[in-house]
């Protein structure tokens, strides 16, 4: 595998580009290759074994692209598919999962609340997590359904959204929660949002700046960091339509090539 090789990332849409900044702002030279499977999301709905075979596919077309490592930029995904990527294919895996530890770790109030999908919370990893904190902390566990389609259509300041976070929010008030976990790598799109709804106190936190780090470090590791000079190659496909990963890009407009594609 060589350095120059792209850094491979899959979720099931738009919201992974959120770990995608934070990839790309750590390490701006590296090639990059983003895929968001839109035709079928969400997968938070679905069922473990769906998850797996959409993961699958999605490892394939990166390997076949010439991924040099493959950051699943997907909670759902990540918790329900992660061991079985790893089992099944040679090249290294990053996952994304819910940062309930370091919350837990931080949190005055004992109580701490987590935003995420049904598939993410219902999976055994994080079954596996959460139990081994319930001695410190109360969690209070928030399914944001309905919210990654409507993300997907690229109403992410709308008044449907502004209704959901309402409702899911007063849960989290009435737990009396200090920090709030992202677990779903579209929510941090949402972030003014829910900052405009939770009282000073409550402190927001997502995964995507660890998961940059962690990727640079297994790169490091495996001696793959890149070393061209040249401007970084940045894909973006998308298999259902490219207007809201075109939205959620603007601001890299110019050095991005975004198309549609069939996987
Ligand atoms: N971005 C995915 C996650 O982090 C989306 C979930 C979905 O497709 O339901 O969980």
């Amino acid at each position: 595998m060589k350095s120059d090789h792209p850094i491979g990332i899959f979720d099931s849409g738009v919201g992974g580009t959120s770990i995608w900044k934070e990839l790309h702002a750590l390490m701006p030279w590296e090639n990059t290759i983003y895929l968001a499977d839109s035709r079928n999301a969400p997968y938070g709905n679905k069922s473990r074994e769906e998850i797996i075979s959409l993961s699958k596919k999605n490892t394939e077309f990166l390997i076949k692209a010439g991924a040099k490592i493959i950051v699943v930029a997907c909670n759902t995904a990540t918790t329900n598919a992660i061991t079985e990527l790893r089992n099944s294919y040679n090249i290294p895996f990053i996952g994304i999962e819910p940062a309930i530890k370091p919350a837990a770790l931080q949190s005055k109030t004992k109580n701490i609340g987590i935003l995420a999908t049904k598939g993410t919370l219902s999976s055994d990893l994080f079954h596996k997590t959460s139990e081994s904190l319930t001695n410190h902390v109360q969690i209070t566990e928030v399914i944001g359904e309905g919210l990654v389609p409507l993300i997907e259509e690229g109403l992410v300041n709308s008044k449907e959204i502004n209704v959901l976070l309402k409702k899911y929010m007063q849960t989290m008030m009435d737990a009396n929660i200090d920090y709030l976990v992202l677990g779903c790598s579209h929510y941090p799109y949402l972030i003014t949002f829910l900052k405009d709804l939770l009282p000073n106190h409550v402190t927001i936190i997502d995964s995507g700046e660890a998961v940059a780090k962690q990727t640079k470090a297994v790169l490091e590791q495996h001696q793959l960091l890149s070393t061209q000079k040249a401007p970084p190659l940045l894909q973006f496909y998308n298999n259902a339509s490219i207007g809201p990963l075109k939205l959620l890009l603007k601001d890299y407009d110019d050095v991005i090539k975004v198309d549609y594609k069939e996987f």
